[in-house]
């Protein structure tokens, strides 16, 4: 794969095909539309899946979903949170379009924000409730550890910070710098290789 066609490239050069996927996530029918050149367009991540069904997201809370990809994660804690805000970002123009999309076919879009940016740039100055990602582990580690000891910058006091990632690749250095950066964690979910991790900011 060329460097600009990789799910993470800023404008991928794959031909576009869309796709379309429909699923019922923490009790919402949702529809998404996805296409090639993001991250996992026919089906719902494994991982993207599990933290979706474990996250902890209360009403009201300002909430921030790193690499939202075409942004079923934000969407989810969108629904979950009706009263809350949630900032979607992403570095993928391709899949802000379809996040976008995805929002307002699902009529969460007055309560989200999308914004273009890499990694913590388009959230400068802001504190959130929860920062909840999925990250570009095939991007490599230390971006995946910079979302991490980053983070508590970018919480308020309390506030939590759920993770998922691939147990064997990388993810328990992932797991010990989590524990690191926070002073404490806590495993959320675990399956087929994925584990939810979260710190919360004492
Ligand atoms: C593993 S995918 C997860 C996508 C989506 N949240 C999901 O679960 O389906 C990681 C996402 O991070 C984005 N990404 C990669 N590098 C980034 C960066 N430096 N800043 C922000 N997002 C980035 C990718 O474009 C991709 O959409």
């Amino acid at each position: 794969m060329s460097s600009n066609n990789h799910y993470f490239a800023e404008r991928p050069r794959a031909k576009i095909k869309l796709y379309k996927i429909r699923t019922n996530l923490r009790g919402h029918d949702l529809v998404f539309y996805t296409a090639s050149g993001v991250f996992s367009p026919k089906r719902i991540d494994r991982g993207t899946r599990l933290l979706i069904e474990s996250m902890i997201i209360e009403d009201g809370w300002n909430i921030l979903d790193l690499g939202t990809g075409y942004g079923p994660i934000g969407i989810v804690a969108a629904k979950m949170a009706p009263h809350g805000y949630v900032i979607m970002t992403d570095i993928n123009r391709r899949a802000l379009w379809l996040a976008k999309l995805n929002a307002k076919i699902n009529n969460v879009e007055r309560i989200v924000d999308i914004r273009y940016g890499h990694l913590y740039k388009p959230v400068r100055n802001e504190k959130f409730n929860t920062i909840i990602t999925n990250p570009p582990q095939s991007a490599g580690m230390e971006l995946c550890m910079k979302i991490i000891y980053e983070a508590p910058k970018y919480l308020v006091s309390g506030g939590l910070f759920q993770m998922v990632f691939r147990h064997g690749k990388g993810g328990r250095r992932l797991a010990k710098l989590i524990e690191e950066t926070f002073g404490n964690y806590e495993i959320l979910a675990s399956r087929a290789g994925y584990r939810v991790y979260v710190g919360k900011l004492e």
